[in-house]
């Protein structure tokens, strides 16, 4: 009678797609890319390695391997004309917006002349986005604080070039660290894909309209760009220097658990793991391995490990089954490694980009309908209009 629509509450969502490439069990902490234990994968493989089995589905041998990374290297640079896209922007610019810009301008050098519906374009598509993706990523870093574009340098590993291309400069020999290549690699394994998060979602709609692929990823980017979703990492290093010491921890736990304060504990919880993301389990040995490998001692880590303490044995977390995510520990590292936190959510997207255009490859192949969500109408019943003016 209020004039509204109501519905039966036991109304459930569907599953939004079918997908072979990643499995998620939230209860027992499990994630699996093609079947593939993601522990086993951040230990035994190399975050290439990782990409040809999303693209895939299987392990390459050492021939497959050698081609996929000639493959793949073939495409590091980017057409001189994007150096000059990057003028439009000011310097102060968040390099996720560049990022998303950018990459969304890619299809007007790497579309021109390609279908989608190819699966030979598909192909080709996806590993000129795998090799530009940290060129321009670097490109957005350089671009912010003055200094010029570094190229490429194809003798590096996939890790190893793109610190090179973001730490290098003409005045300097920079040789990669093996520590760094080595972390880095791991992370990007850490955050290749994860089923159908928000920004996978993303682009697996924007795909299913026939949008060109530089366009969908950009759209995915944008999504990842939020604090509740990948922006999570850059948000948490900020709260973590909030808090500064281990002191005024119990004062950030009570403002999370405050209905009345909107503060969340960034890195902590997650739509779908109801126990440890295992990612985060990784993240922390690796933080651990880093700061002991590089001699740092960082205030932060002790700040994390307390709060992750207190919130694990704190009946709000449990009752809920908040527990760390990725992004709780990957700032300390990327701090480490003298990254700053603005490209934190960069180094998120350059990684998930095999998860995203491993996705959209799937959608072509499984033959895709249009995305088109329905709705719950909860507005008013049909009534006339009679203007007011
Ligand atoms: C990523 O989907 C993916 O797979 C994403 C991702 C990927 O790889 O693609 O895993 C990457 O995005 C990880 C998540 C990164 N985001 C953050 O760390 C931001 C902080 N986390 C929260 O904003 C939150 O946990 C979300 C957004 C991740 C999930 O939010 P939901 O869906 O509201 O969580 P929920 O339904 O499980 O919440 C249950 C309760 C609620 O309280 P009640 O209403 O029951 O009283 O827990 C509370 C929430 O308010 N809660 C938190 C909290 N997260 C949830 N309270 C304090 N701090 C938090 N971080």
């Amino acid at each position: 009678n209020s004039g509204y629509f109501t519905f039966d509450p036991g109304f459930t969502s569907t599953a939004s797609c079918e997908s072979k490439i990643t499995y998620i069990d939230g209860d027992n902490g499990i994630l699996l890319h093609r079947g593939f234990p993601i522990e086993q994968l951040a230990k035994e493989a190399s975050f290439l390695e990782v990409c040809y089995i999303l693209l895939n589905g299987e392990a390459p041998g050492k021939e497959e391997f050698s081609k996929f990374e000639r493959d793949i290297k073939h495409h590091t640079m980017v057409h001189e004309q994007i150096h000059r896209l990057f003028n439009g922007f000011r310097r102060d610019s968040h390099p996720m917006a560049v990022l998303c810009g950018v990459t969304g301008a890619l299809a007007a050098f790497y579309h021109q002349g390609l279908d989608v519906e190819n699966p030979e374009h598909r192909r080709l598509t996806a590993y000129r986005l795998l090799s530009k993706m940290p060129t321009v990523a670097a490109m957005c870093y350089k671009y912010s604080i003055g200094h010029p574009f570094v190229q490429p340098k194809n003798k590096l590993s996939y890790a190893g070039n793109f610190l090179h291309m973001m730490f290098a400069t003409p005045a300097e020999e920079y040789v990669v660290n093996p520590i760094l290549e080595k972390a880095m690699d791991k992370i990007m394994i850490l955050h290749a894909d994860h089923e159908q998060n928000a920004s996978t979602s993303t682009v697996r709609t924007a795909g299913s309209s026939g949008a060109n692929p530089f366009a969908c990823i950009a759209a995915g980017i944008a999504s990842l760009w939020g604090p509740a979703h990948g922006g999570a990492n850059e948000a948490c290093l900020k709260m973590l220097e909030e808090i500064k010491t281990v002191e005024h921890i119990p004062e950030y736990i009570a403002r999370a658990k405050d209905k009345n304060d909107s503060f969340r504990l960034m890195g902590f919880g997650h739509r779908v793991y109801k126990n440890y993301d295992p990612r985060a389990t990784v993240m922390r040995e690796t933080c651990h391995e880093v700061l002991n490998e590089l001699g740092i001692h960082d205030d932060l880590l002790e700040v994390a490990m307390e709060l992750e303490r207190i919130a694990l044995n704190d009946p709000y977390f449990i009752e809920r089954k908040l527990y760390p995510n990725v992004d709780f520990y990957s700032g300390i590292i990327l701090k480490a490694m003298n990254i700053p936190a603005s490209m934190f959510t960069v180094i998120f997207a350059i990684s998930r980009t095999i998860g995203w255009i491993s996705h959209w490859i799937e959608m072509h192949e499984e033959g895709m309908k249009i995305a088109r969500p329905r709705q719950l109408y909860t507005g008013y019943v049909q009534r006339d209009f009679k203007s007011k003016l």
